[in-house]
């Protein structure tokens, strides 16, 4: 059989390119997803792919949550903790609910996400942790104070997992895409949308699949040296 791994916001954008990728590399796919249960039911019965239903920043619903997924596929091997939100304002109009709602599902969410399944990959000597960030996250945006912050906070948890992990057998490292066609850069008022763009020196915005590519490898046996690192995946948009 092959390996397990587990997808936050599995079943839409970003997250639903992951999954694909993965259950088609082999490995047991479980996709998360906090509310929408259409599309949930959409995407598995065009994938095959089970979703399970939590709130990724609520600690105990996710250790209940990923107890049942190793329940039903097995120990889980690969995290793509992907889960996230915008609430985008500029800072002087952000309120503490923007705040406190992307830390929590974007930031805490990553910690509840891995924190329960790390005992046992520890054990098993294996796993791969895979964090979606943001090119939002390495440099900064107008907005985006609060979803930069725990982009940027996404780079610090994988570079302290790695240093953790490494003699488990445990990698752990990021991606930052930059702008993709998903549903949260269309919901971007168009005429911003389109001065993004005109910043992306390809030209284009960034196909969900081309995250997932990236994804894969890191989770593949052939990055295993590579750990405490980030891909960014921008079209050139921006270097650190
Ligand atoms: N840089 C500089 N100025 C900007 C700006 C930017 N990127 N975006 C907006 N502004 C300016 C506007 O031109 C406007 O200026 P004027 O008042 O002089 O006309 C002002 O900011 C807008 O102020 P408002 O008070 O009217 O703003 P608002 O309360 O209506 O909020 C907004 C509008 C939320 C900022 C909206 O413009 C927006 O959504 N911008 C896009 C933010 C963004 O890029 N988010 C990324 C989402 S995609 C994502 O997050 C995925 C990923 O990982 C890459």
């Amino acid at each position: 059989m092959g390996r397990v791994a587990l997808v936050t916001g599995g079943s839409r954008g970003i997250g639903e390119a992951i999954s694909k990728k993965l259950k088609a590399d082999g490995y047991s796919v479980a996709a998360t997803y906090a509310g929408n249960d259409e599309a949930a039911a959409a995407f598995t019965a065009e994938t095959g792919i089970k979703t399970y239903k939590w709130n990724v920043a609520d600690y105990d619903a996710s250790a209940a949550g990923i107890a049942q997924v190793e329940a039903d596929l097995g120990p889980i091997d690969v995290i793509v903790a992907n889960a996230g939100i915008t609430r985008d304002a500029p800072f002087h109009k952000m309120t503490p609910q923007q705040w406190n709602d992307v830390i929590g599902t974007n930031l805490t969410g990553v910690f509840n996400t891995v924190h329960p399944a790390w005992p046992g990959m520890r054990e098993r000597k294996f796993g791969r942790v895979i964090v979606i960030s943001s090119i939002n996250g390495q440099k900064g945006q107008f907005a985006q104070v609060n979803y930069a912050a725990t982009k940027a906070g996404d780079l610090g948890i994988v570079k302290s997992l790695a240093q953790e992990g490494a003699r488990a057998g445990i990698t752990a490292n990021a991606v930052c895409p930059g702008y993709i066609a998903t549903e949260m850069v269309m919901a971007v008022p168009e005429k911003v949308r389109e001065s993004i763009i005109g910043q992306i020196p390809a030209g284009r915005l960034g196909e969900p699949e081309e995250i997932a590519r990236c994804v894969a490898f890191l989770a593949s046996d052939d990055a295993g040296f590579i750990n405490g690192s980030t891909i960014s995946a921008n079209g050139a948009q921006f270097f650190v």
